[in-house]
């Protein structure tokens, strides 16, 4: 048992896509200060921390993923005294602030691309990743972009080739050269000297590349119309010999600031995503776990055996952490609809370990629709449907003009979903069953029930397999978690549980005393039960 857990073992985080978060200059896009106008909606939400996807300057090719300077902050979302501000206004209501680390590629505007690019012999030419052209003329190797095409790019002036696994306007840095480590590891140092709690830091598990550019295998279940990231294998890409020690170092380097959180970008099959613990637990944090995203389909069976196995999993004294959503994949609301996505909210915030919660879904929010002349994201530019714009639109504040992220009359960088006027902050406050109501109401009982943060955790075993039902338990105090993913009623039976107390449903209209040994789930409904009777 934990002796003083972390405030990001107990917190919930909350990811903030600023441009999409609230406008407060009226120029379309959403800023830091629109963000810190909104921090007392967050403390009266009740999560602990906001991670903020890149603030730094940018050409904006991947919307910030591509950095420019990583020590200041764009025009766009204001000045660096913006985030000073935000940092400060955020610790004064006990909130944390995380930011994004991209650490495996620059913008080609960046100033070391820049130098890099100029010549062969320029001092940062080994900054990247260059290589000969075949003597062909065409690729060192047969590496794809996770944004379709070549992974390498041509630079005529300088006659060779340049990494970029994502746009090719975003060069991959040499992480084997140990003056861009240095280089790096400043950055952070400047952002953890400006107070900030912590960083999520950018595909974290694909910082080294096979020395020898070894052909990557081609995913043999790749097929057209599938996304552009799974075309290949990324054996000789991804999870590289050497990258724990680069992760060792980056988590020593925020130790040494005290108590910040190390998160970890890291899409890789559970067995590889452990490691990233560290064998002494000296790497990250919390290691992302998406397992509530990648798994295909929503069954009760299925994320049964995702929570058991991840449990298992986790190497002693491992904190757990869950995600449902983030910017690069489809809003839960609209991947299992909004009724299921109450369930899948109750999940997220009864499972053990530290949930995030992207920006929105507390609402409900679902994917957006976007015209085709308004997307703009590179990973859609082959195939539209791959766009991540749809889960990126304006967080819907109210029912006003522009869901009141932007003022009327000003044209938001993408258009509000169009259910904005009912699905909105404002709405959704008053109404005492709304998706936001359940949130914080789950928020709520996970600050007061140490049960769901410190608590252990058990899947239950019954019969009915579209029912998932687990406890969480600490100290003296029991609860049970049963959910419905199914749409029609169901029936649990758990025998020898005896009574237990409804603390809360899905559905936020029963608060009644159960017989465990036989009970009723509406469809799409999750109940939070205090037990009552011995296990
Ligand atoms: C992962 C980020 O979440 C995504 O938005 C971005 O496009 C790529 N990394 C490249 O930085």
């Amino acid at each position: 048992m934990l002796q003083t857990p972390s405030w990001w073992q107990t917190g919930v985080i909350y990811q903030v896509y600023p441009r999409s978060f609230f406008d407060s200059n009226g120029d379309g896009i959403g800023d830091l200060s629109g963000i810190t106008s909104k921090l007392d909606y967050l403390r009266w939400l009740g999560v602990d921390a906001l991670w903020l996807s890149p603030i730094y300057p940018s050409p904006m090719a991947d919307f910030g993923y591509d950095i420019a300077n990583y020590i200041d902050v764009d025009p766009i979302f204001g000045a660096l005294q913006d985030l000073d501000i935000l940092i400060q206004q955020a610790h004064a209501r006990n909130l944390k602030l995380i930011l994004d680390y991209v650490p495996n590629h620059t913008s080609d505007v960046h100033p070391w691309f820049q130098e890099s690019r100029s010549n062969r012999t320029n001092e940062k030419r080994d900054w990247y990743i260059w290589r000969d052209p075949t003597p062909d003329g065409g690729p060192p190797n047969n590496w794809t972009s996770f944004f379709g095409g070549s992974a390498w790019q041509f630079d005529e002036q300088s006659g060779q080739y340049y990494l970029h696994m994502f746009d090719v306007k975003q060069p991959d840095l040499n992480w084997r050269n140990p003056l861009v480590r240095q280089a790096m590891y400043d950055a952070l140092r400047f952002w953890l000297e400006r107070g900030v709690d912590g960083f999520r830091v950018d595909v974290l598990w694909m910082l080294l590349k096979d020395e020898q550019l070894r052909d990557n295998p081609m995913n043999p279940d790749w097929k057209p119309g599938d996304p552009a990231y799974a075309r290949q294998l990324g054996h000789y890409t991804e999870d590289q010999p050497g990258i724990h020690e680069i992760v060792r170092e980056i988590r020593s380097l925020l130790d040494s600031y005290g108590e910040r959180v190390f998160i970890g970008e890291i899409y890789l099959p559970l067995s590889r995503l452990m490691h990233y613990y560290g064998e002494m637990l000296d790497e990250a944090h919390l290691p992302f776990n998406f397992q509530l995203i990648t798994t295909p389909g929503w069954e009760a069976r299925t994320i049964r055996q995702v929570a058991d196995e991840y449990e298992k999993g986790l190497p002693d004294g491992a904190w757990p952490n869950w995600v449902l959503g983030n910017h690069d994949r489809p809003r839960i609301a609209t991947r299992v609809g909004r009724e299921q996505a109450r369930v899948a909210q109750m999940l997220l915030l009864t499972l053990r370990g530290t949930p995030t919660c992207y920006y929105g879904d507390e609402l409900g929010m679902q994917n957006g629709y976007v015209p085709p002349d308004l997307l703009y994201d590179p990973q859609g530019k082959d195939n539209p449907e791959h766009s991540r714009d749809y889960e990126r639109t304006p967080m819907q504040w109210d029912s006003t003009a522009n869901a009141g992220f932007s003022a009327p009359g000003v044209t938001p960088w993408l258009p509000a979903a169009d259910d904005y006027p009912t699905y909105n902050v404002a709405a959704e406050q008053q109404g005492p069953r709304s998706f936001l109501t359940l949130t914080r109401t789950l928020l709520n009982l996970r600050r007061s029930l140490p049960a769901l943060t410190l608590g252990s955790y058990q899947s239950v075993d019954q019969e009915n397999d579209t029912c998932f039902v687990y406890q969480r338990e600490y100290e003296d105090q029991r609860y049970l978690i049963a959910l419905n993913f199914s749409q029609q009623e169901q029936i649990i039976k758990l025998p020898e549980q005896g009574q237990g107390r409804i603390l809360l449903s899905t559905h936020m209209d029963r608060a009644d005393t159960l017989d465990l040994s036989e009970f009723r789930l509406r469809g799409n409904e999750g109940l939070l039960i205090q037990q009552e009777g011995l296990i």
